[in-house]
């Protein structure tokens, strides 16, 4: 299948599960990276609140707030063109009632031109999933490890109940998400859910049978900090060419070789 040239859209996650074609999805979280990864051509862009963790150096997702998604969900809609733009709910709002995830849910959509948002919950958050569906607002659901949920689960650690992890992909699916995220669960549970439910599945740490893959952006291209889960594979060592460069340019300022002819304007 060809890849749409226009903005991909939720028609389009649906037309991929149906003809085998494998989705891709990676976080943005501001303007040279949504600029960037749009231009790589993925499927998906994940604002996601990972942001505290991998930005703002917080050690969990839960001090992210609706205005920090809104902030950098504006930004990473306003870099792309191409790719299907998802922004993270922010714990605790799909916790609150169907109201305020609706309310909640809308601001982002109204506020970053985003086209869809994410939500962490269990088959408990199904009739919030639905409410904001039914307001017109694509859901994109996340089951397995809910990093929201990281202190009641003991850490971020592999889900394995799989009754459970069925239940909560075949509750978001049937309240109506159009693409449910994997996180963290054994990939024979996570190629029996794909195979039971209509829409796709975006695997992380979840094996090979999903219907899509996520990474984190920062995981992907080398430039995390902290550990890196034992799923990633870097495909660039940023980090290393970050701290080389300025390391160069430094021993140039000393040096006395910055500026050069070429860098002096007069
Ligand atoms: O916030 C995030 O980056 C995510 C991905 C890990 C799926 O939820």
């Amino acid at each position: 299948m060809t890849r749409p040239s226009q903005r991909v859209n939720v028609l389009d996650f649906a037309a991929a599960k149906r003809d085998g074609r494998p989705l891709s999805m990676v976080t943005a979280y501001d303007w040279p990276s949504g600029r960037l990864v749009d231009a790589a051509g993925v499927d998906c862009i994940l604002v996601g609140d990972s942001v505290a963790m991998v930005v703002a150096g917080r050690s969990s997702t839960l001090p992210a707030t609706l205005e920090q998604m809104i902030y950098h969900g504006e930004i990473v809609s306003r870099a792309t063109t191409r790719a299907l733009v998802v922004v993270d709910l922010p714990f605790p709002l799909q916790h609150l009632g169907v109201r305020t995830a609706i309310e909640a849910c809308a601001r982002i959509l109204k506020e970053t031109g985003c086209q869809a948002v994410k939500l962490e919950g269990t088959a408990g958050q199904a009739d919030v999933i639905a409410g904001i569906v039914g307001a017109g607002i694509p859901v994109m659901g996340h089951v397995g490890l809910r990093p929201q949920a990281v202190h009641q689960l003991g850490g971020y650690r592999m889900q394995r109940d799989s009754d459970q992890l069925t239940a909560d992909a075949q509750a978001a699916a049937s309240a109506g998400a159009f693409a449910v995220v994997l996180e963290c669960i054994p990939q024979q549970v996570a190629a029996a859910i794909t195979r039971s439910i209509k829409v796709p599945t975006i695997g992380i740490g979840a094996g090979p049978q999903c219907d899509g893959q996520v990474l984190v952006l920062h995981d992907l291209i080398g430039l995390s900090i902290d550990r890196v889960p034992k799923f990633v594979r870097a495909y660039a060592d940023v980090k290393t060419s970050i701290s080389d460069g300025v390391s160069r340019w430094r021993h140039d300022v000393e040096e006395r070789t910055f500026p050069g002819a070429d860098e002096t304007l007069g």
